[in-house]
Formats: structure tokens, sequence, C-alpha cells
């Protein structure tokens, strides 16, 4: 497509691939290699402009969105703009960006956002924090030799002036390593600021330190521009998801800024609802915490359990890993009868996702009883056997039959997507499922947990339903419905047409789900105050951890076990870790912080 410039010259973006010529670790950064010079050849012949970034996505990545950066240096050569951007490493996306290797390709967007007006006249100000020193320092160098001073604060070292040629450069560190010990407060005041005798400040760098900037800029009575940052997506202008707060109203980061005049720029930017809210601080254990869980006088050593269908019968994933570590594991759907299934595709991969039409192939319950449970409930974990039906009379037999075993507890899953009777149909309304839990429970002084699909209009009161009708606890989700297409042959994927769907891309509706319901079950009287065990798009002890604080109880891991065996073990160490870091002493102390 052809490059396109508006009336200041500037490029409007163009959506492309770029090469890499390096990605180096830059010098001079404390700690070691927490920043990198990724040095990108991008086709074209036309320079980003002080101030503008780029929205960077490794071709090969786990992340959806591509991460904003700023422009540091560019440079043109023979048939190509060569762009270095200075990368911190944060957090997946930017770790993506900083392990790129030479000739990879990545995709860019740009260059986008508006610039850093030139000063008309006098001496200017330039003030970095940070990685936040990059796009002032690319600013810096278009600017001409010793017209500016320049301000760098870093916590540790310095890095990024190589380019600049300022009359003034003043340095601070918080711990002393280089020039000024201090922030920048040690170095700048308003009083600085008046006797430099500026006609102009320019600052990038961390919101609380752009926040002293505008005070003291503003008091010293000089004119002051602010590159800003907020959370991106489009990059473009379309989402309106990066709005700054201003007395003009939102304005929009990546199109409208990201630098603003800093009178118009209202502080703190994000409302600081986080902090606000945020839970008192306890000290980090000095001992191990205590990760078990009771589910109705059942100990379970940690709240990781393999989730029903994506763990067999334990001892598949034993030669895997050790099976022994987890909390709990749930059985294969279990039906009275044997059954062979769905005819047709089973399985269909989505983008973070697993459609699945199985159709609860299994041995059936006397099989299991027989062969099966024993191996399960020789493991360490606790046995958990998913029993399923498709006529109200089968539910109960299975029912009884179990309830003469040793098996701890039973999951009753009212919920398959994938059965043509029966199955998620006893979870769709409040009498339905009365009539499953209160017929199972009259055959069974078991623990009984029963699944719920998420698929049901009236699901909380489905939920509060079975509790009325003795349920021990509930687990939610079991899968979602999906339809997919076939479109080279122009029909359904799945014989059943619906299938059931799983995995990462459901996991904020279930973490919704989880919320809700355990909000309703904090209503309810003490007696009927059951543990809810949450279910859906679990790949990280991350996901564990929001889903407790939402209120749960135990989790149950089903997709991930298939892309990461290790998922559940994960979980359980970085859980730990997490606790002790908190200083949580047992899960009891973080379960449902969060809900009102
Ligand atoms: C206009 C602009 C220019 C920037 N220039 C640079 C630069 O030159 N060098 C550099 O290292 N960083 C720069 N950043 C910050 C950089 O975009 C974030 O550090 C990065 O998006 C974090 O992504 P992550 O996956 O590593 O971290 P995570 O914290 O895991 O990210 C989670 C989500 O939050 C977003 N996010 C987190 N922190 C920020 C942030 N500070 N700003 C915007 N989005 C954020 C991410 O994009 C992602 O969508 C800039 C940000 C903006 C808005
Ligand atoms: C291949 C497969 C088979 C499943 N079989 C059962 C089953 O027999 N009984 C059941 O209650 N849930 C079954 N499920 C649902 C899972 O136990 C779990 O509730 C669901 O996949 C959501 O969790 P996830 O997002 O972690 O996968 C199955 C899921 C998959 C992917
Ligand atoms: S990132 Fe979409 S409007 Fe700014």
């Amino acid at each position: 497509m052809k490059k396109i410039y508006d009336c200041n010259n500037v490029a409007y973006p163009e959506f492309t691939k770029g090469r890499v010529i390096s990605c180096k670790a830059e010098k001079g950064v404390r700690p070691d290699n927490s920043v990198f010079a990724l040095v990108l050849a991008v086709s074209g012949d036309k320079l980003p402009m002080p101030g503008q970034f780029y929205m960077l996505h490794a071709t090969k990545s786990d992340v959806l969105l591509g991460r904003p950066i700023s422009v540091f240096h560019s440079e043109q050569k023979k048939d190509h703009v060569e762009i270095t951007f200075l990368i911190l490493q944060k957090g997946e996306g930017t770790k993506e960006l900083c392990r790129l290797q030479k000739d990879d390709e990545i995709s860019i967007l740009g260059p986008l956002g508006n610039v850093f007006p030139k000063p008309e006249s006098g001496k200017a100000l330039i003030i970095g924090g940070g990685i936040g020193v990059a796009p002032v320092a690319g600013f810096a160098e278009s600017l001409k030799d010793k017209t500016y001073d320049f301000y760098a604060s870093f916590k540790s070292g310095k890095y990024a002036l190589e380019n600049i040629k300022p009359k003034k450069l003043v340095i601070t560190t918080d711990d002393g390593s280089e020039g000024i010990h201090g922030m920048l407060p040690a170095a700048l005041t308003v009083e600085t600021i008046k006797a430099g005798n500026y006609s102009v400040v320019y600052a990038c760098g961390p919101t609380p330190m752009l926040a002293y900037v505008k005070k003291t800029a503003e008091e010293a009575g000089v004119l002051c521009y602010l590159s800003m940052e907020a959370r991106m997506a489009c990059g473009m202008g379309v989402c309106l998801g990066c709005t700054i707060d201003t007395t003009e109203g939102n304005k929009r980061c990546c199109k409208d800024g990201p630098v603003f005049d800093s009178r118009i720029i209202k502080f703190p930017q994000f409302k600081d609802s986080f902090s606000a809210k945020a839970q008192p601080r306890k000290e980090p254990l000095t001992g191990e915490p205590d990760l078990s869980v009771s589910i109705k006088g059942v100990r379970l050593c940690n709240p990781l359990i393999g989730s029903s269908g994506t763990f067999g019968f334990g001892t598949e994933y034993a030669s895997v890993f050790d099976v022994n570590r987890l909390g709990g594991i749930a059985s294969k759907g279990l039906t009275l009868e044997p059954r062979e299934g769905n005819s047709g595709i089973r399985l269909w991969e989505t983008p973070s996702g697993l459609m699945n039409s199985i159709g609860l192939q299994n041995p059936g319950i006397p099989h299991f009883i027989e062969h099966e449970l024993p191996e399960m409930l020789a493991l360490k974990p606790v046995t958990i056997a998913n029993l399923s039906g498709s006529t109200l009379e089968s539910y109960i037999e299975g029912a009884k039959l179990l309830d003469k075993t040793e098996v701890p507890i039973i999951e009753l899953n009212i919920s398959c997507p994938n059965v043509a009777a029966g199955g998620a149909s006893f979870g769709m309304t409040c009498a339905l499922a009365d009539q499953a839990v209160s017929a199972v429970r009259a055959v069974t002084a078991k623990p009984l947990i029963v699944k719920l699909t998420p698929q049901s209009p009236d699901l909380i009161n489905v939920a509060i339903q079975c509790i009325k009708s003795g349920a021990d606890g509930i687990s939610l989700c079991n899968s979602f419905q999906g339809v997919a297409i076939d479109i080279e042959r122009g029909v359904p994927v799945f014989d059943k047409i619906k299938a059931g769907f799983g995995g990462p891309a459901v996991r904020p509706i279930a973490m919704r789900l989880i919320y809700e319901l355990c909000t309703e079950i904090k209503k309810l009287p003490a007696a009927q105050q059951v543990p809810v065990i949450a279910i859906g798009g679990i790949e990280k002890w991350q996901d564990v951890v929001e889903f407790i604080m939402c209120g749960a109880a135990a989790v149950e891991v089903g997709t991930n076990t298939f892309a990461n065996p290790f998922t559940m073990l994960e979980c359980i160490d970085g859980l730990a870790a997490f606790m002790k870091r908190k200083g949580y002493k047992n899960l009891e102390e973080m379960r449902g912080i969060v809900l009102n």
C-alpha cells in the first residue's frame, strides 16, 4: 500500500513486517538484561518523528496484542529505515520482544501518535525517568546540540544517553550508583527550573514522576509537555481503551497523544482503584503455607483437582509426572451402562480453546468399581467419581452402586453438553436440578458435589436450588457449548453440531460465574454455605489465585493438562510461592477476599 503523509508531514501508520537486525541487552542497565535494544529494518523511506511509537508484536507470539514501544533512534538506510527501540522486560509481551533474534520477522503497526512539538525559542529542559528516557532521548537527538539540559532518573545504573548532546546532563539514581543519590526531586525543583531559564519542559517516565514534573513546571510558569502511557489495543484511536483523564474530557493516549500539554492532564491518571481497594499488606511467611482444603470433611492436600474427562482414571499421567502431588482427581464421567460415545470428529482446536464431543464414552459404573476405582483409590489424591446419567433412574442406580464403595466424593454431573438424553438438561432449570439432586441425595450419604452447566439461563438459582436439595458443594463450569463449521465441506464439524468448549478462552466467563455464585452463597445461612469448585480455562497459578480470591474452595484443571501436562504441578508450586510472598498462612485467608 502506498504510504500517505498528513499535512504536518507525519507518516500515516502502516501494518507491516520488520526484520530484526539485532536484539541485545542494553549496556549500563541494572539489573543486567532487564532492558534490550531492538533494532529493526523496516521497508520504506520515511523516518518516524520523535515522540511517536509503534505497536510491536513478535510473529511467533503467546500474547494477543502488540505492545506500544516508543522510537528511541531511527536512521535512513539505502533501501530501508532502521529503527531502534529500548524495551524494558515487564511481562510476557515485552519478554517476547526481548528474546527476538537476528533475522526474525516481527509485525509492526506505526508510526503512531503525535510528536513532541519543537521548542520555538530558548533552552529546553528534557526529563526522562527509567525506560521513559528512551523517547525523550530520541527527541533530544533531533534538537541542536547544547540547546537543552537533560535530566535522567534511574533506579540504578544509567543507559540510553549515548546519542544526546545536552548543555548540562544531570543523572539521579535511587541507589546512588550514578550521579545524585535520590529521585528526581533531589535534583529538580521549582527553583532549578526558574534558574535554568527554560522556555519549555518535556518529560516521559513513571506517573508519579510526571505528576511531579507537571506541578513543578507549572509552578515555575514554564510550558510543559508530558508523554503519557496507557494500556492499548488498537493504537489507532478506535477502541477507546487508552483514554487519559484531562480537563477537556477523555483523550486517547494513542491518537490524541501520547504527548500532551501538562496543563490539561489530571493526575492521578488511573483513578487508582487498585491501590484504593487493595488488601492490607502482610509480612511474607517464614514457613510453608497450608494449601489443604476440606470438602465436607474430606481433606485434600491442596486445591488442585484433575477435571473429569481430562485426567482419565488418574493413572494415565503417572509416567509423565508425580500425580500423587495433586489434591484430587475426578474420574471420567460414569454412566450405569458402558457407552461408546459420539460418532464423527470429537476434538476441534480453536484459538485458546478446545471443542470436544466425546459423548461420555466410559466403561460403565460396575466396570469402574471393579477395575479403575481400586487403582484410583491407591493414589494419594482424593478420588472423585463423576456420576452421569441419561434418566433420573440411571442417576439413582449409579449413585447406589457408588455409595457401596470407598469412593470419598461423588461429583454429580448434571451438565454434560454432549449427550442427547439427560446430561445438561437436568442442570438447566431449578425444578429439574431439584429432582436429580434430591433423588441422588436420598440414596447416598457420601459428600455430593453437583457439577453445573454454564448454559443454564438461571444458573445461580439452579446452584442455590441444588444446595437446598442437598448438595454438599458445587462445581462450575462444565464445558460451554459451541459450534464449529468445516468451510471446505460446508457442514458443521461435529455430528451433533453443538459441542463442549473449554480452555483459556472461557476463563473470564467462568470467573464471572464463580464470582456471582460465591457472592450469592455468602448470603445463605452459615449451614448452607457449601464449597465451590471452580473450573474453566485454568492454565497458570495466577488463575488459581484469582478463582480462590473470588471465593472458590478448590479448582479443577481440564483442557490445559493436554497442552502442558505439568499445569497442575506448576499451579501448586506457584500458589505456594505466592501465598508465602503475600503472607497468607492458609487458603482461608485469601478465599473470597474480593467479594463484597
Ligand atoms: C506510548 C507508549 C510508549 C511506550 N514506550 C515504551 C518503550 O519505549 N519501552 C518500553 O520498554 N516500554 C514502553 N512502553 C510501555 C510498554 O508498552 C509496556 O511495558 C508493555 O505494554 C508491557 O507489556 P507486557 O506484556 O510486557 O506486560 P504486562 O504487564 O503483562 O502487560 C499486560 C497488559 O497491560 C499492558 N500494559 C502494561 N503496562 C503498560 C504500560 N506501562 N503502558 C501501556 N500498556 C501497558 C500491556 O500492553 C498488556 O496489554 C510504552 C507505552 C506506551 C503507551
Ligand atoms: C475431552 C474432554 C472430556 C470431558 N469429559 C467430561 C466428563 O466426562 N464429565 C464431566 O463432568 N466433564 C467433562 N469435561 C469437562 C471438563 O471436566 C471441564 O469441566 C471443562 O473442560 C472446563 O474446564 P477447562 O476449561 O479447564 O477445560 C470434558 C472436557 C474435555 C475437554
Ligand atoms: S489504543 Fe485504541 S483508542 Fe487508543
